[in-house]
């Protein structure tokens, strides 16, 4: 018999410090940096972000949104066999930030590392879990998407500060005889690390180089824009599907332009978007899992529905997956 990965349940979190544009505007304004709602809003679509506590890690947000996530799917923590977590905003250099994780939800044994491909992340997670559980080396999977953006903020750079946030998405994927899953598609073209990075590296007990979030944006936008098109695309066609059957996209959450084009390109109304940018801006690898959890809990998102979840980001990185809820 096939053996397919099927999402289970789903988890989030949002710390509880949340900025609006208005607190954005007086905060910049106190450095002399000046912004404001209408550019924001008009640019981006985002209305406010979380952002973390000194001392709350990209592991306490993962924690959270896995409890959830392990409630909804009715698993306890020590049935999982399997813990990735997609982050750019990791606890520490090392261990992974999946080790603390594993280690807060009380666990031990299974085998545990962090993906590394920043606003994509959780799209190459939940592909490498589809992975491992078709195979069968997994069969109950945390997949968690988590950051703390806030920390690689430069504060005095308008065109980036106000874009980001923090937060943490999961999900449960099991072993199914149904599927699930039905494709995934992902991708990486590493001759544009320059536009989208945090340059600095640990060395010698220093900082060397900038430890600040850099964005050529314009860049980004459109490279985005052709890449996200160019994925679903690949993914309905490895799945035998066309783009009626979508009932849900679920993009990554980074500018309500880039998601209406790829909605636009795939001929689907924006009342088939997911969409949360407004409220958390962009939350890198947790934008997915996190806009997916909101979903399920406002009813959007039903048992049965087919759901394309799309990422691109840092590296430059891109991909998406298809799947039956
Ligand atoms: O997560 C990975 C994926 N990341 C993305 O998808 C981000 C992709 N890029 C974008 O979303 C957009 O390029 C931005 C939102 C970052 C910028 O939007 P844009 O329409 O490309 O604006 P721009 O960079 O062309 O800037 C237009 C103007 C500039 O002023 P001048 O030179 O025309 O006088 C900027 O200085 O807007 C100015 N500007 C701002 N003004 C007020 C830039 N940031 C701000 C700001 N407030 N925060």
């Amino acid at each position: 018999m096939t053996r397919f990965a099927r999402i289970s349940g789903t988890g989030s979190c949002l710390p509880p410090l949340r900025l609006t544009n208005a607190d954005m505007v007086a905060r910049l304004a106190t450095a002399g940096v000046e912004t404001s709602d209408e550019w924001i809003v008009e640019r981006t679509g985002i209305r406010a972000r979380h952002f973390a506590s000194d001392g709350v890690f990209a592991s306490d947000l993962a924690a959270d949104a896995c409890r959830n996530a392990l409630d909804a799917a009715g698993v306890s923590a020590k049935e999982i066999d399997l813990i990735i977590v997609a982050t750019s905003t990791p606890d520490m250099v090392f261990p992974s930030t999946a080790a603390i994780l594993q280690h807060k939800l009380g666990i031990a044994g299974c085998p545990v590392f962090d993906v590394q491909a920043v606003c994509s992340g959780f799209i190459y997670a939940l592909t490498v879990a589809d992975a491992l559980i078709r195979t069968g080396s997994a069969s109950k999977v945390l997949v968690v998407g988590s950051e703390v953006f806030s920390r690689l903020l430069d504060f005095n750079d308008r065109t980036t500060c106000v874009l980001f946030g923090d937060g943490a998405g999961a999900v449960v994927v099991e072993a199914s005889d149904t599927p699930g899953i039905l494709a995934t598609d992902i991708h990486a073209d590493g001759k544009h690390a320059g536009i989208l990075c945090v340059p600095g590296h640990v060395s010698g007990g220093h900082i060397l180089g900038d430890p600040l979030l850099k964005m050529d944006g314009q860049a980004v936008f459109k490279l985005a824009v052709g890449v996200l098109e160019d994925t679903a695309r690949a993914v309905l066609a490895k799945a035998g599907r066309t783009e009626a059957d979508i009932d849900w996209l679920i993009p990554h959450q980074a500018n309500i332009r880039i998601m209406a084009s790829t909605a636009r390109k795939l001929k689907l109304p924006m009342d088939k978007v997911v969409v949360t940018v407004d409220q958390h801006g962009n939350t890198s690898a947790a934008s997915i899992p996190l806009a997916l959890d909101c979903a399920v809990r406002q009813g959007q998102v039903k048992k049965g529905d087919t759901l394309m979840l799309e990422g691109v980001g840092g590296g430059f990185t891109w991909g998406s997956v298809l799947l039956d809820f």
